[in-house]
C-alpha cells in the first residue's frame, strides 16, 4: 500500500515537474544521446518494427530514437501523465510543424514521421499493461525508481521477440557518492536509494546476452540549494520509500558539509550512469 502511495506522488512531482524539466535536465540529455548511440551500434541489421519506451519523461530519448527508427510503431508510455502529455505536445509540435525545435534533440526529426503511430500510455513500467512482443524496450533515466528492478527486468525480459533487445540507462552505484557521504559523516539516514552496480544486471538477467557501460556525467551547480533546487525542477527529488523528510536544521548542516568540499565558485554533482544493453538473439 505504501508502494502504491509513494508511486503516485512520485507521478505527481514528476507531473509537476513537466515544464521545467527541460531547463535543468542536461544529464538526462546526454545520457539519452549516449544511450540511443549504444542502441544503433548494438542493433544495427535487425528489423525494428515495434518499440516500448519506459518513463520518457518529455521524449529526450523518443527524438534520439524516433531518428533512427521512424517507420516502426511505437508505445511512449510514462507513470506521470503530465510528462506525457508534454512529451506527445512538443513531439506533435516538431512534427507538424518542422520550424518549432526544442532544440533538445541531437538531429532533426523525420518531416514525414506518421504521429498516428506513435501510441502515448500512461503506465508503471514495473506493471506493463500492454502486449508484447517488442523488438525493442528501451529506457533513459527512470529505472532507478522502481522498486522491484530484478521483477521488472524478468517480466521485460519476457516481452521481446526471440530477437528483442532491452536498453536503458539508470543510476549506478557511484551517483552522488560524496552527497551520500556527507549524509553519512552527519549520522543522517541515506536520502537515496541504494543504485546497483553494473554486475547486479549481468546476475538478474543471467541467460541473456548483456552488455554494461559506464558513463560518468558531472553537473555543476552554484551551491547546495542550486543542486536541490534542480532536482525538484526535474522531479527528481523523490526520497526513497519510507524516509522521513530532513529536519531545517539537519539540512543546513549537510548543505554546509558537501559546499566545503569545493574550493572554486561552483560545486558538482556526479552522475553514474550504467547502461545495459540485452539481447535475446544474436546481435548484429
Ligand atoms: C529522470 S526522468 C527521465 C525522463 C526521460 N526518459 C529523459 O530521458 O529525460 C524519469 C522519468 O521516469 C518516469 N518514471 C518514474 N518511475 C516510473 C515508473 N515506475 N514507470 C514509468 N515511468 C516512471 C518519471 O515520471 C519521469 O518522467
Amino acid at each position: 500500500m505504501i508502494e502504491v502511495a509513494w508511486k503516485k506522488d512520485l507521478a505527481q512531482r514528476f507531473g509537476a515537474a513537466a515544464e521545467s524539466y527541460e531547463t535543468q535536465s542536461e544529464v538526462q540529455q546526454k545520457s539519452a544521446k549516449a544511450l540511443a548511440d549504444h542502441i544503433a551500434a548494438r542493433i544495427q541489421n535487425k528489423k525494428i518494427l515495434r518499440i516500448l519506451e519506459i518513463g520518457c519523461g518529455t521524449g529526450y530519448l523518443t527524438r534520439e530514437l524516433l531518428e533512427l527508427y521512424p517507420d516502426a510503431q511505437w508505445w511512449v508510455t510514462d507513470i506521470s501523465a503530465d510528462m506525457l502529455a508534454k512529451c506527445q505536445s512538443s513531439l506533435s509540435d516538431e512534427i507538424i510543424n518542422p520550424e518549432y525545435t526544442s532544440g533538445c534533440s541531437s538531429g532533426e526529426l523525420p518531416h514525414n514521421l506518421d504521429l498516428s503511430k506513435i501510441h502515448f500510455h500512461t503506465m508503471d513500467g514495473e506493471a506493463v499493461d500492454l502486449d508484447g512482443p517488442f523488438d525493442l524496450i528501451c529506457s533513459n533515466m527512470a529505472f532507478q525508481w522502481f522498486h522491484d528492478q530484478e521483477g521488472t527486468l524478468g517480466r521485460l525480459n519476457d516481452l521481446l521477440t526471440s530477437k528483442g533487445t532491452l536498453a536503458f540507462s539508470t543510476l549506478s552505484q557511484g551517483t552522488f557518492e560524496l552527497w551520500h557521504k556527507c549524509q553519512n559523516e552527519l549520522g543522517i539516514e541515506r536520502l537515496a536509494p541504494e543504485f546497483p552496480d553494473a554486475a547486479f544486471y549481468h546476475r538478474c538477467l543471467n541467460g541473456v546476452n548483456v552488455e554494461t557501460l559506464q558513463q560518468k556525467f558531472v553537473q555543476c551547480h552554484k551551491d547546495g540549494l542550486d543542486f536541490l533546487g534542480t532536482l525538484r525542477e526535474i522531479g527528481a527529488h523523490s526520497s526513497r520509500i519510507g524516509r522521513s523528510r530532513l529536519s531545517v536544521g539537519q539540512l543546513r548542516s549537510l548543505l554546509k558539509k558537501y559546499e566545503n568540499y569545493f574550493t572554486g565558485d561552483h560545486i558538482e554533482a556526479d552522475y553514474d550512469v550504467v547502461f545495459v544493453l540485452c539481447s535475446r538473439g544474436s546481435t548484429g
